[in-house]
């Protein structure tokens, strides 16, 4: 019997599979059925994306084949026709948010039965999710996968001419896709792919099965579209990949990260960010073209993790912390006024008071500028999901605010360091919370809020720094 295309479960045995396989590179594959440019025409949708900037950059491409079928934006989710929520499933909290919002959205279907309901991202890769989904969710229409994004017209042409659910996801290693349409987020900041997966598979981390094998977009595609983003004005780009220093691996051309963020500087646009760079395989090199081209930022978010190595050793990072504080002391002592920032767990399987103490000592002695905390998610389908772990979720709490209380500590702390010195600005636009105030960030990563002129949104202007707090800056614009 043939395999019914549009009733595609995940199947995580696959989806931890890797081969040495070459990676297919697949340029203008969109194709779109002319009964669906019917469908869509005076329609209106709304992508709601969760998770990290690869999935910004997802939602950003999905938004594009949208507008390229013939969609429109809507401004609000009751005037949608389509809603498509992008989703992440790196901790729990991340899934139950999701399952509120399609909650919520029972009621818009009810006040407009044609709505297409759809779900993708990294929860769709999920065999628990979608079988949660499927047994119990009666709204959602469509679900597909990450690896499944350039099949969006023809699904969604199904899900209106169908009454059962579609469901298409792929569980494997993965292509390329080259020339998928988009529409970005920003005019000022731009985030390029250079590779997509993750082949580390952190023994506590869902992304490895969610997201397919490295692998890297060509060299001439990636300055290609930096290019255009500099013709089109744009100031930031920041590279992504789930761990950039492994860029290249795969396509063997010796040819490496290092070398690509020397030729993406040489393209002048006026400034380069990189995530995420894992400790493992962080070179020299890309340490000194952090130095050396004024364009590429002096930030790097290096994520520890834990600072015991028997911890570190369970998660399979693949550094000890002395590795980590080696790396760590080199990247301060080669860049001036560099940032670090990072992420750590806390309550992974059996983590001891004595290891707890190891990452607050390494903590103690880095002292980042900024720290994404998190409390240990287990996750069905990953080695640590398995483990014993007889820590209470009371003791895992306390570490958390402890560690909380840490690092804003420090955090305060650089950024009163910053005082007196002039900054460069990338101005977003008036802050948040006073309209008066202007507010961007700065070479370093550093939310700055400062009073200045309104007509330098989207530019780069300099700043005084007159005082620090622990998550901002505030400051005065000294070039108007
Ligand atoms: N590729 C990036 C990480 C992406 S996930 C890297 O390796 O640095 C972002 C962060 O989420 C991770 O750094 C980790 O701190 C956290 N995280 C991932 N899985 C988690 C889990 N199961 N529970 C709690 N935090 C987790
Ligand atoms: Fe997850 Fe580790 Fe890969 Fe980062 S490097 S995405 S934490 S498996
Ligand atoms: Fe979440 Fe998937 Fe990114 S799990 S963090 S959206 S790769």
């Amino acid at each position: 019997m043939e395999e019914n295309k549009y009733l595609i479960k995940p199947d995580s045995k696959v989806a931890a599979f890797r081969s040495k396989n070459k990676v297919d590179i697949i340029y203008s594959s969109l194709i779109i059925p002319n009964e669906l440019i019917d469908i869509a025409r005076n329609k209106k949708y709304t992508v709601r994306t969760f998770g990290c900037q690869a999935n910004e950059r997802d939602g950003e491409i999905i938004s594009g084949i949208l507008e390229k079928i013939g969609y429109s934006k809507a401004n609000s989710l009751e005037e949608s026709d389509v809603i498509i929520l992008n989703t992440c499933a790196i901790r729990e909290n991340a899934n139950e948010r999701v399952f509120g919002e399609i909650g919520h959205l029972r009621v818009l279907k009810r006040n407009n039965p044609d709505l297409v309901f759809a779900l993708c991202g990294c929860m769709a890769q999920q065999e628990t999710t979608i079988s949660k989904i499927l047994s119990t969710n009666n709204q959602v229409d469509l679900i597909f996968g990450t690896h499944n994004i350039s099949n969006l017209p023809d699904l969604l042409y199904q899900a209106y001419l169908s009454k059962e659910k579609i469901v298409q996801v792929y569980s494997k290693e993965g292509e390329v896709y080259e020339d998928l349409p988009s529409v970005r987020d920003s005019k000022t900041k731009a985030w390029v792919n250079i590779m997509y997966g993750c082949d580390k598979f952190c023994t506590y981390c869902v992304v490895p099965y969610t997201r397919g094998k490295e692998r890297s977009r060509l060299k001439e595609d990636i300055i290609k579209e930096v290019n255009e983003l500099v013709r089109e004005g744009y100031q930031e780009i920041t590279l992504l990949g789930q761990n950039v220093n492994a860029y290249g691996n795969d396509l063997n051309l010796g040819y490496n990260f290092e070398d690509l963020l020397k030729e993406v500087a040489k393209t002048n646009i006026p400034r380069i960010r990189f995530t995420t760079s894992h400790p493992w395989n962080f070179t020299k090199g890309m340490i000194e073209a952090i130095r050396d081209y004024p364009n590429i930022m002096p930030y790097v978010h290096l994520p520890l993790q834990s600072g015991d190595d028997e911890i570190l050793k369970r998660m399979g990072r693949r550094y000890t912390f002395k590795e980590y504080l080696e790396l760590y002391n080199l990247i301060r002592s080669t860049i001036p006024n560099v940032a670090i920032t990072t992420d750590i767990i806390v309550g992974f399987p059996n983590e001891s008071d004595e290891a707890f103490e190891n990452t607050m000592k390494i903590v103690d002695e880095c002292k980042y500028d900024g720290a994404y905390t998190f409390i240990f998610s287990p996750r069905p389908g990953t080695p640590a999901y398995l483990m014993k772990d007889e820590i209470s979720s009371q003791t895992k709490s306390k570490r958390l605010e402890r560690l909380i209380e840490a690092t804003k500590k420090y955090a305060k702390l650089r950024n009163v360091e910053q005082e007196g010195k002039i900054l460069k600005v990338l101005v977003d636009g008036p802050s948040k919370r006073n309209p008066d105030i202007l507010s961007g960030y700065s070479e370093e990563n550093k939310l700055v809020n400062f009073k200045g002129n309104p007509n330098s949104i989207g530019k780069i202007v300099k700043v005084k720094i007159l005082k620090g707090k622990a998550f901002t800056l505030e400051g005065v614009q000294v070039d108007e």
